[in-house]
């Protein structure tokens, strides 16, 4: 079986001569931080060896759960927000139809996502739309407490109870939260729903190889065994005893520091060619957002999706600040052919392309982009996925994630924690009155007050 692969030679010609290989021992020594336990936010490296971990007994206790809401749900809705969402996203947009919610495909459930936002309208129209159907719910929050998921979650409870019935409805809600606290796992104890723990030393955003992830996954109809064998065999092959050279997750971590570090490249543009990969881009935003923006340090996150985005963001690509560089998620083989067909009038010049596969139209947009933007100042790295299935996803999967906690420890930030994301959180409960907020409700008016 090959593996997805990494070339970062359009990388490294920004960087000083060395330069890899400089950092050979910075990643040498945060990879034995992170095997040892000695790297701050130590008590969150459950992610490390999960994968290898996952027993059959697991992922047959998932799939049986998943089966149930399969086989009594026409709409399953995962709510849950950042970490607690956007792994099962990803991996169901990626492997998906583009226009599964247009095809009338009886043989899977939709999967719906909520609880990531508090738009209005957004949960009027989904009641809406899940009032004439049998639906279920995954409440997905580690804390238990997250507002957005926790009324989201509040609005389908009854909504489901109301159109099933309560004992019908609690064959088809599932909680997946902590073991013994939050309001998430006392609905689930209190109401006897079927509930799996997110284990206390996994993060959110490393969390889709747990239950957060699998389970929608495998609602989804999609193969998690395999999903997890893919990973299982990038925690091989990017574990502390790979030769460095040979490590993909090693020379990435290397490769963006040194961007970071020597050529003032403070932002880096997820780029996929496949418009099903947009969520993984997502995903990886907040992985790697989270993990490493803080001490005021830290890569800006971003992605684009081309060529679309050549058409919107092409121009500053190309020529705005150059204080960016490009990270592309390649796919290989497409899953599908098609052909562009010849016309006899050519009125739109493009004959030139008749019998040509729409993929290696793709591919030459891509290289092009690739000598215009290097040309240009911009460094690319090139991940080259083989095709786009349950294996492959898992192991790019856990390539970030391992890239990730090695490159926030040469960093040298926790990349394990996420202070900053509480500030929004008490202005929002003092400025709704929230008990117990009483003394930041009353400085948050005066503030206000005084900003008039
Ligand atoms: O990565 C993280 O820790 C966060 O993005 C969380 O996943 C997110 O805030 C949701 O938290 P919870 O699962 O506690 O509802």
């Amino acid at each position: 079986m090959k593996n997805i692969t990494l070339d970062v030679s359009k990388a490294v010609q920004f960087l000083k001569e060395g330069t890899v290989k400089n950092y050979e021992a910075k990643v040498k020594e945060a990879q034995e931080a992170l095997e040892n336990g000695t790297c701050p936010g130590n008590d969150f490296l459950g992610w490390l060896h999960l994968p290898s971990s996952i027993t059959p007994a697991f992922l047959k206790e998932i799939q049986d759960c998943a089966n149930i809401l399969r086989d009594n749900c026409e709409a399953i809705v995962v709510a849950g927000i950042g970490g607690s969402y956007l792994g099962a996203r990803a991996v169901i947009e990626a492997l998906s139809n583009s226009f599964s919610w247009l095809i009338n495909d009886k043989s899977n459930p939709t999967i719906l996502f909520a609880g990531n936002n508090i738009g209005e309208d957004y949960l009027y129209e989904l009641t809406e739309y899940l009032k004439d159907k049998k639906f279920g719910v995954i409440n997905i929050s580690k804390s238990g407490t997250t507002t957005e998921t926790a009324l989201t979650f509040r609005l389908l409870k009854k909504q489901c109870e109301e159109q099933r019935g309560k004992e019908e409805a609690k064959k088809v809600i599932v909680a997946v939260t902590d073991a013994t606290k939050g309001a998430a796992r006392a609905a689930a104890d209190k109401e006897g729903y079927k509930t799996f723990v997110i284990p206390d030393n996994v993060g959110g955003r490393f969390s889709v190889l747990t239950p957060v992830g699998l389970l929608p996954i495998a609602c989804a109809g999609f193969d998690i065994t395999k999903l997890v064998e893919g990973a299982a065999d990038m925690e091989k092959a990017c574990g502390k005893d790979a030769a460095y050279e040979e490590n993909p997750a090693a020379i990435y971590a290397a490769v963006r520091n040194g961007l970071y570090d020597q050529a003032g490249k403070k932002i880096e543009i997820m780029v996929n060619y496949q418009p099903k990969l947009h969520f993984i881009s997502e995903w990886w935003k907040q992985l790697f957002g989270e993990s490493e923006g803080k001490d005021n340090k830290g890569i800006f996150p971003a992605s684009c999706d081309f060529t679309t985005d050549l058409h919107s963001m092409g121009q500053w690509i190309q020529q705005g600040e150059r204080t960016i560089y490009e990270t592309v998620i390649s796919v290989e083989e497409p899953d599908k052919k098609l052909l562009f067909p010849s016309d006899e009038e050519n009125l739109d010049g493009l004959n030139f392309l008749a019998g040509k596969r729409v993929d290696e139209v793709n591919k030459m947009a891509e290289l092009g982009t690739r000598l215009a933007h290097v040309d240009g100042g911009v460094p690319n790295i090139r991940i080259s996925v083989p095709v786009l299935n349950e294996y492959y996803i898992g192991q790019l999967i856990y390539f970030f994630e391992i890239a990730c906690g090695i490159s926030g420890n040469i960093l040298g930030v926790n990349p394990f924690n996420q202070p900053g994301v509480e500030a929004y959180k008490k202005n929002m409960f003092a400025l709704l009155d929230k008990p117990g907020y009483e003394e930041d409700s009353k400085a948050i008016k005066e503030r206000l007050a005084k900003e008039k």
